[in-house]
């Protein structure tokens, strides 16, 4: 059903409003008192309940429950003068109370229907809580793996973040918004937070026109193609300028160039923070480049309604902004059908029916089968015997039923994670589980986890267990807690008490599986060269421990490849494949005078699109066809060598070697997930047209430059077929 046109009652009910209404309808609160209780007595809960009820709140958020949100949305409707309904916010990033893996994860299956299926999920659940509007996706390209929020996005390359950029507003938005089971999405964090400086949370950002042209926004950009509804700015500078007080973002590029007609949401506080960044004088100021900048909504800081009617009084802010900010905000509420049923999504009986509904574990489990990445396994000791004997399990993860929830899960119950051992179990009682040391003295949203860093009491009894095991199990790796917002770090190992526990195990028994959990790339290195058996499984969600499981016995042949490249050291870092030649990129004279680094290979341990099968696949007779320029045809035959079905992600790079503005080494341009059964083959192809051969140049034209061109489909992104055509016009 195509978007209904409500242009009409828009320009109606914006006539009837006053500059306040219509500024309240820019203001965004926070949840600030229980609203199924009294209401607020106190400090400036008592304010902000006013606000309320005088219509100056257009859109709260961490508010859920059917409950809670129709309290609220009864004052808002039969209090205020003109009923405008809120708007309900929250950040369902990855599942509302059923959680999918991490987004980093599920970028990690390279599925794009299982994406989009897990959106679905989280919003149908969202929904029935009475929320309206997810602040996800999250599109913001990384290549910095100490970087917290890694873990939230789709991994450091364009083209694979574009498509499920696409996929996932498609899986919250549906194909009408006014379903009593579908969000409005937020594509975040416009733009450029991906690259904070150090990879440090909030830092500096300092990009070229030209990375922010061809490798920032083209995600974005995706997004608006699939109709996202909302955008939110970023807490960081982008070359001098707050994102949320840059026009040429905002305007000239998102509202302008692409013809966006949702709104901007700015992030928590970050109009208030223009002040700190040193680019606002103060709160007034602030609110004024923000409006003028078009940041529409003012998450949290009450700037806005503050000092945005004074501003318009004064002229500093014209009121054809608010006008035009409010009815983008109408926009929405009008198409969610707010303003048919202000109630459509509180419903209780409909909240009962569907959280923790079993079709959405399903479709949690499957999406997080398929995000596991077999980074390596040495002499075939995956999968395990169904009858396997002698295992021993050790490490805390194991046990651990809230750690695989990952960091963004406002909305979901504790311990609610099949753990490690509870997917085992489902196979087999017969092993032994040693906890071995504390991983994790506490961990929670607000504070930093503490990890246990000096206590290793609890490793002996661990080497004691191995000593006699036919398989040892090693869950290592991070907390959940320890990647997300505000969780940079400087080295990026798996704990050091874990790393001793390993290597002790390692002394008295080498036959290893380590199942990593973790919510950004680490440098594995030792692990890589010692351990047999490597299972990336990240934070896989209420449904980590059978999803886990059906992988380590054999019921899933695991398919995921890496979003993001492995370093060998975080010395690397940022280190990404589709990286640029430089004028030394080889050691030509025999001696040091060219790219590299004294003590470390350049090269990274995993790269880019690596991941491992049960069988085994053949790539073969490579077609490039470029009689039409226009539209290059390039084909490879795929052949399961192995000797059981499995899942191959054909990856497609291409190279333009010389340009006018140098081009990457290579660049993922095309890719397709097939199943392959044992002794089969499949030819797959690709089309090139002027939208995989071209880049943005320095004006933000799209260009496409005739010469020769290289292409190299296979299995990662350093390994396959290679072949070259000419494009002569
Ligand atoms: C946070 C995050 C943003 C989130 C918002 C609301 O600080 O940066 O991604 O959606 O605030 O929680």
């Amino acid at each position: 059903m195509g978007q209904q046109n409500f242009e009409k009652q828009i320009d109606s009910l914006l006539n009837l409003m006053t500059l306040e209404e219509k500024v309240g309808q820019m203001n965004l609160y926070s949840g600030f008192y229980d609203a199924t209780g009294p209401a607020p007595k106190g400090g400036n809960a008592v304010e902000k309940y006013e606000h309320l009820k005088k219509g100056w709140v257009g859109a709260m958020l961490n508010v859920r429950g059917a409950e809670q949100t129709k309290k609220l949305q009864e004052i808002v409707v039969n209090e205020t003068r003109l009923g405008i309904p809120l708007l309900f916010g929250l950040d369902v990033v990855h599942g509302q109370k059923t959680l999918a893996p991490i987004p980093l994860a599920e970028a990690a299956s390279w599925d794009l229907q299982a994406i989009e299926n897990s959106a679905k999920i989280a919003a149908d659940e969202a929904a029935a809580e009475g929320v309206h509007w997810t602040f996800a996706p999250m599109v913001d390209i990384s290549r910095d793996a100490r970087w917290g929020r890694v873990m939230e996005g789709a991994g450091e390359d364009t083209y694979l973040g574009s498509k499920i950029a696409i996929a996932r507003v498609k899986g919250f938005q549906g194909e009408d918004l006014s379903a009593p089971n579908t969000i409005a999405a937020c594509a975040k964090h416009f733009a450029a937070y991906g690259f904070a400086e150090a990879g440090r949370d909030y830092n500096t950002v300092d990009v070229g026109t030209y990375t922010l042209y061809n490798m920032v926004l083209p995600p974005f950009k995706a997004a608006t193609g699939a109709g996202v509804k909302t955008f939110m700015n970023a807490f960081n500078i982008l070359n001098g300028v707050p994102a949320t007080g840059d026009a040429m973002l905002q305007r000239e590029i998102l509202k302008g160039k692409w013809n966006f007609d949702g709104f901007v949401v700015s992030d928590w506080g970050s109009v208030a923070e223009m002040i700190a960044h040193g680019h606002a004088k103060d709160s007034t100021h602030a609110a004024e480049l923000a409006a003028n900048a078009g940041s529409d909504m003012d998450m949290a800081s009450g700037s806005y309604l503050k000092n945005l009617t004074g501003l318009v009084k004064e002229g500093k802010v014209d009121e054809s902004k608010i006008d035009d900010a409010v009815r983008r905000i109408l926009r929405v509420k009008f198409e969610l059908g707010l303003f048919e049923d202000p109630y459509r999504y509180s419903d209780i009986d409909r909240e009962k029916e569907r959280i923790y509904h079993p079709d959405h574990q399903a479709g949690v489990l499957e999406m997080a089968k398929k995000s596991i990445v077999l980074l390596k396994n040495d002499g075939n000791v995956l999968p395990l015997d169904k009858d396997q004997k002698g295992i021993v399990v050790i490490g805390d993860l194991a046990d651990d039923k809230n750690s695989p929830l990952g960091s963004w899960r406002l909305a979901s119950d504790d311990d609610s994670a099949v753990s490690f051992l509870e997917g085992m179990d489902a196979y087999t009682k017969e092993y032994t589980f040693v906890q071995g040391p504390t991983a994790f003295y506490s961990a929670s949203f607000l504070q930093h986890v503490k990890v246990n860093e000096t206590d290793t009491s609890g490793i002996q009894e661990a080497v004691e267990a191995a000593k006699s095991a036919e398989v040892v199990i090693m869950v290592l790796g991070e907390h959940g807690f320890m990647s997300g917002e505000s969780r940079s770090r400087t080295t990026i190992d798996i704990p050091v008490v874990q790393k001793k526990l390993l290597k002790a195990v390692y002394e008295v028994n080498k036959n290893i599986v380590l199942v990593l959990m973790n919510g950004r790339p680490l440098t594995i290195t030792w692990e890589a060269e010692n351990i047999p058996a490597i299972l990336e499984t990240w934070q896989l969600g209420s449904q980590t421990g059978n999803a886990i499981a059906q992988v380590l016995f054999g019921d899933y042949n695991p398919s995921g490849k890496l979003p993001m490249t492995f370093p060998r050291s975080v010395g690397q870092v940022p280190i990404y494949y589709n990286h640029y030649s430089t004028g030394r990129p080889v050691n030509k004279e025999g001696n040091v005078f060219w790219s590299h680094y004294a003590d470390e290979e350049n090269s990274p341990l995993y790269p880019f699109g690596h991941g491992l099968s049960y069988t085994s696949f053949q790539y073969s007779d490579l077609q490039v066809d470029a009689t039409d320029p226009k539209n290059v045809k390039v084909s490879v035959s795929v052949t399961n060598t192995g000797n059981r079905a499995g899942e191959e992600v054909v990856q497609l790079y291409l190279q333009d070697p010389y340009a006018s503005i140098v081009r990457p080494v290579k660049e993922l341009k095309g890719f397709e997930k097939i199943m392959l059964e044992a002794g089969t083959s499949k030819t797959v192809s690709f089309n090139l047209t002027d939208k995989e051969l071209g880049f943005y140049n320095q004006q933000y034209e799209w260009v496409v430059e005739p010469g020769s061109f290289n292409v190299m489909v296979g299995t990662n992104s350093q390994e396959g077929l290679s072949g070259s055509f000419v494009v002569d016009q």
